[in-house]
């Protein structure tokens, strides 16, 4: 494939995203605690998200490997931040959730593959096989760019795993329920696990600055911000003394 194709590619992928998210303000996506078992056959939910999530981890470690230019400049910081988050998102997040007798639809887990297979494959096929090597030399690791997406990421990334790491604790064992999160950034937004995936990659698209990098910011925030709007939604329709003052996603702001 060359860089021009990618391209296409990838504007065709970003129009997408547009439309699913118009599309999830009117549908919300049934996993987690908007499961449901209208949408055809159901997985467990543990292990929907370690297939869900793995053809990312894999596809990026193929191409670092394999790919003829990943080790001839420093993108290979890039592919391994990708991998550790993935590393997280595969394998540690769904084993640290707590058992339920919750699953989720198929459905999801294919639209996951599909949406996972799509963003590392545009952003491990430009990093290993089109980017000039140049453009990721010593300069780059040295630049305002590098170093402000670099923050950002990293910033992104402790707000998700705390986020989610107390959420996940808010249940003790055998608890199958909701409560009301409070405390940290909870006392903000409803999802600041969500908020924190959308900084990171924010971060990540900002470090790499190439196409697929922005396409894949665009996705998450596509898919992100609909969903925290209806983890809100949620929120005030099941508990009466839901805090008034919370926003959805974005503090002070929605
Ligand atoms: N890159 C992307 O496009 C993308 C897309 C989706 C998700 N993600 C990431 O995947 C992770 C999970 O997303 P999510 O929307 O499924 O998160 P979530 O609804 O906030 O759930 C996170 C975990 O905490 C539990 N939980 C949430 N709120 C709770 C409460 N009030 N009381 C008790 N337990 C609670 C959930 O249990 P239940 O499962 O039983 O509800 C789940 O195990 C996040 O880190 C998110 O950033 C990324």
């Amino acid at each position: 494939m060359n860089l021009t194709t990618l391209e296409i590619i990838s504007y065709g992928w970003l129009a997408i995203a547009i439309g699913v998210h118009i599309t999830m303000f009117f549908i919300t996506a049934p996993f987690g605690r908007h499961t449901s078992k209208n949408w055809g056959p159901m997985v467990d939910n543990k292990l929907g998200w370690i297939i869900m999530e793995a053809p990312s981890l894999f596809i990026m470690s193929y191409l670092l490997i394999f790919g003829t230019y990943s080790f001839q400049s420093y993108v290979w910081i890039l592919f391994s931040i990708w991998i550790f988050h993935y590393l997280n998102r595969t394998f540690v997040y769904p084993l640290r959730i707590k058992a339920t007798d919750k699953k989720m639809p198929l459905f999801i887990v294919l639209n996951a593959i599909l949406f996972n297979f799509m963003n590392a494959g545009l952003n491990g096929y430009f990093l290993a096989e089109l980017a000039d090597p140049s453009k990721y030399g010593s300069n780059w690791i040295t630049s305002p760019i590098f170093i402000v997406g670099a923050i950002l990421f990293l910033a992104g990334m402790a707000i998700n795993w705390w986020a989610d790491h107390l959420l996940i604790n808010l249940r003790k064992p055998g608890e199958t329920g909701y409560k009301i999160p409070r405390g940290f950034l909870f006392d903000y937004i409803s999802s600041p696990n969500l908020f924190g995936e959308i900084i990171e990659w924010s971060g990540f698209a900002i470090m790499a600055w190439n196409l697929p990098a922005l396409t894949f910011m665009v996705w998450t925030f596509a898919n992100l911000v609909p969903r925290a709007k209806n983890h809100h939604d949620w929120y005030k329709n099941n508990f009466l003394d839901y805090p008034k003052e919370r926003k959805a996603v974005f503090p002070f702001i929605f």
